[in-house]
């Protein structure tokens, strides 16, 4: 097990959860060499010497042998980790904007270079949900995955129904909290879900679909009517992702939607920020994950999983990508059920 010595970008709020976990974390010989951010005029935390402004500065250290990108902006982010593999240093990254943007050219890019690219805190933040739909499930044939995979809107719906706080204020607690993304459209449009929906079609089934291809609707489409007519019915209204084999012929079915939740559902027990994923497979039956899906701590459990993950020299195979199933067109109404 070789030492890791960090290159990072981007200190918000999950690369500061990182530097935290990572000093309460001894037995992982793992440090932060250099920090590359972008604002200048903001104030950090740590010794100024740490930081720097130029992304050549990290890229181009040999002393720092493993990349972690936490920053917001998924071009950049893309120029970042493509340049970091191409010169043999490992990237753990929780860009899944980035990653649902450019999985088929990522995928080449390991393959090519050899080196890994790990993102267990790119979906679902602490729930352990990308490594285990690629190894768990290696021979058990996964019929369906679907859940709630985004805090933020999960947190605002839960506010609304129990608080009865209006949108905007629950919006703002999720913003505050740090739940929320730095464009809050991507949670509230179910972007941010869609993006994670895509990495899970890769594991889960060996199915790469550009995020555009999947059917989404966010929670800023739910109608007042529906939301009383939930609460009347004793209903739990919930952004929903989904993945599901169709009998047959290979293909998948996937959507993110708003859906009405029995009380009695997995799901209706998913609360605040937190996620809950439901797996049916051939063998393990039904399973239902539940943890934290956004937060600094959180996110920052998932990198730590990563990093100690690269120590052993574990690196996603995509071994799914064989079964070649593809997309169906528009799932019906009674697939989604
Ligand atoms: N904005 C995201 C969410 C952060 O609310 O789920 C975690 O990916």
């Amino acid at each position: 097990r070789k030492d890791i010595r960090i290159g990072l970008f981007g200190f918000g709020v999950v690369g500061q959860g990182l530097h935290t976990v990572l000093a309460r974390t001894p037995g992982l010989r793992a440090r932060i060499g250099r920090i590359g951010v972008k604002d200048r005029a903001k104030p950090r935390p740590l010794p100024a010497g740490l930081f720097t402004y130029s992304r050549h500065d990290l890229l181009q250290d040999d002393s720092l042998n493993v990349i972690v990108e936490l920053i917001d902006d998924a071009d950049e982010a893309y120029r970042i980790v493509t340049e970091a593999l191409r010169r043999g240093k490992a990237v753990v990254t929780a860009n899944k904007k980035m990653l649902a943007e450019h999985l088929p050219e990522l995928i080449d890019l390991q393959r090519q270079t050899g080196t890994p690219l790990l993102y267990e805190a790119a979906a679902c933040a602490s729930l352990p949900v990308i490594r285990n739909l690629e190894e768990y499930y290696d021979n058990d044939l996964l019929e369906s995955v679907e859940g709630i995979i985004n805090g933020s809107t999960n947190y605002i719906l839960t506010a609304m129904h129990h608080d009865a706080l209006s949108f905007e204020q629950a919006l703002s607690q999720a913003q505050a909290l740090g739940f929320a993304e730095s464009n809050p459209a991507l949670d509230v449009e179910g972007l941010d879900a869609r993006n994670k929906l895509v990495l899970l079609l890769a594991h889960a089934f060996g199915l790469v679909v550009a995020p555009t291809q999947l059917l989404t609707i966010g929670i800023d489409r739910i109608s007042p009517l529906a939301t009383a007519y939930a609460k009347e019915q004793g209903y739990a209204l919930k952004l929903v992702a989904e993945a599901r084999r169709l009998p047959g012929n290979g293909s998948v079915a996937a959507a993110v939607l708003p859906m009405l939740v029995k009380p009695e559902h997995e799901l209706a027990r998913v609360q605040d920020e937190y996620n809950g994923l439901i797996t049916q497979s051939s063998f393990a039956d039904r399973q239902f994950f539940l943890g934290r899906g956004a937060g600094a701590f959180p996110t920052a459990s998932a990198v730590l999983s990563d990093l100690s993950a690269l120590t052993y020299g574990y690196r996603y195979e995509y071994k799914k990508l064989h079964q070649q199933a593809h997309l169906a067109l528009a799932p019906s109404a009674a697939e989604l059920e």
